[in-house]
């Protein structure tokens, strides 16, 4: 990494931090997402454990101030109410649907995203050894596995766990979530966001119930929600023996190696881990880059993963693009490199995880083409949500901050 993209990033993240009511946390970006969100600040926390270790303790405080009553830590956490005279930025803001609580809940959402926050924590411990800060975060990030794990393991495919939303996977409008909403391969990006929105009104009518209600309208076992799921059980396990409470480290760890047992055998299908609709039992087909993640979670044999890496990864009709990983595959009919967002477009947290998968097994060359070609997004296009995999034009939000992330690929 040049010293001048260091520099850049320590900035960005300068300029994107607020302070409200004593608690510091970072913008993704501040025109278009002026809150804070859960596995944003995760990334976040990752990228400040490198300059800023006050920030990256700072952030996860926040993160952790809000869980709901039943454990678990929303995906949205407003820590004021927007500017009411501020020009309309965000479409769900415009229509007053996302702060008028149709998110679910007064001051958050009502939905989580995936499972980064042990991870985080461990890395800002491991370099800060302030356990005082540990003792703190440690039985709210535990309260959050235990909802997890009583309220979102599947009935049918336990320990797997289900998201009720597309936007719990972080991914709000990828295309593994059509079929489930009924929508089909091209579509305005408005409809998608009402038929998210609209699970959110029929849940908060039946009180966020899981099962009973919300599962009645959406159910997916998501690969990569659950692969981070498994990955986060054994950093929370390490910080459990950190704490000296080796019993629950254990349990923990024993969870993750079930988790992984569960995805072979469910989700395996035809050479790929694919993510399952419960409702219909029917394995998700569209190809995206979800496909790496199991390199993240090293749930491939050495073989497995030599085919992956050789032809998915390096074919020019699928994932192979001037600038990297594209997030859905090019042979699908839902891929739109402009305007798709998650159905096309690069994001920068996909080249984190596959960059790290793909160190996982060893594959360190392309992990660093890979490395290489968010530097050259950064570098070219500046920090942006999403990047145009064959010209590296920036798109969305600008000054976005998961560009960060590049300072963890080490
Ligand atoms: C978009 C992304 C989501 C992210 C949020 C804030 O909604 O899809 O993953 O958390 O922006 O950056």
């Amino acid at each position: 990494m040049t010293t001048a993209v260091r520099e850049q990033i320590v900035k960005l993240m300068e300029v994107n931090r607020r302070t409200h009511d004593g608690l510091t946390y970072t913008l993704p970006s501040p025109l278009l997402y002026p809150f804070q969100w859960l596995w944003d600040s995760c990334f976040h926390a990752i990228i400040y454990s490198y300059f800023d270790t006050d920030a990256a303790e700072a952030e996860l405080n926040a993160v952790c101030s809000r869980p709901l009553p039943s454990g678990m830590l929303p995906h949205i956490i407003y820590h004021r109410p927007p500017d009411p005279t501020a020009p309309a930025q965000w479409g769900r803001e415009e229509r007053g649907d996302v702060i008028d609580n149709a998110w679910g809940t007064v001051g958050t959402s009502s939905i989580t995203q995936p499972c980064i926050i042990a991870l985080a924590i461990r890395r800002v411990y491991e370099v800060t050894r302030n356990k005082e800060w540990l003792l703190r975060l440690y039985p709210i990030v535990r309260a959050h596995f235990d909802y997890l794990e009583n309220e979102r393991a599947s009935t049918e495919y336990s320990p797997l766990l289900i998201i009720v939303n597309p936007d719990e996977s972080g991914e709000d409008n990828s295309p593994r979530f059509d079929s489930t909403l009924g929508l089909p391969p091209q579509h305005v990006a408005g409809t998608h966001l009402d038929s998210r929105i609209h699970l959110i009104r029929a849940y908060a009518q039946c009180n966020f119930q899981v099962n009973g209600c919300m599962t009645d309208h959406f159910s997916i076992i998501d690969v990569p929600f659950n692969i981070l799921y498994a990955e986060d059980l054994l950093h929370l396990a390490a910080l459990a023996t950190y704490l000296g409470d080796t019993k629950q480290a254990e349990r923990w760890i024993r969870q993750s190696q079930a988790v992984k047992v569960a995805l072979r055998k469910h989700l395996w299908k035809d050479w790929y881990f694919k993510s399952l609709d419960t409702r219909t039992g029917e394995h998700i087909e569209v190809a995206t880059w979800s496909h790496f993640m199991p390199l993240y979670g090293g749930l491939l044999s050495e073989s497995e993963a030599h085919d992956l890496v050789t032809y998915d990864l390096e074919d020019s009709t699928m994932f192979r693009t001037k600038f990297g990983l594209p997030t859905t595959a090019q042979n699908e009919s839902s891929y739109d490199p402009v305007d798709g967002f998650w159905r096309g477009p690069i994001w920068h947290a996909p080249h984190w995880f596959l960059y790290h998968g793909l160190k996982r097994y060893g594959y360190t060359k392309k992990a660093e083409e890979i490395k290489d070609a968010s530097m050259r997004l950064i570098e070219q296009s500046d920090f942006y949500e999403q990047y145009n995999p064959h010209t590296g034009e920036g798109y969305g939000a600008k000054n976005f901050t998961w560009g960060g992330l590049v300072i963890d690929m080490v």
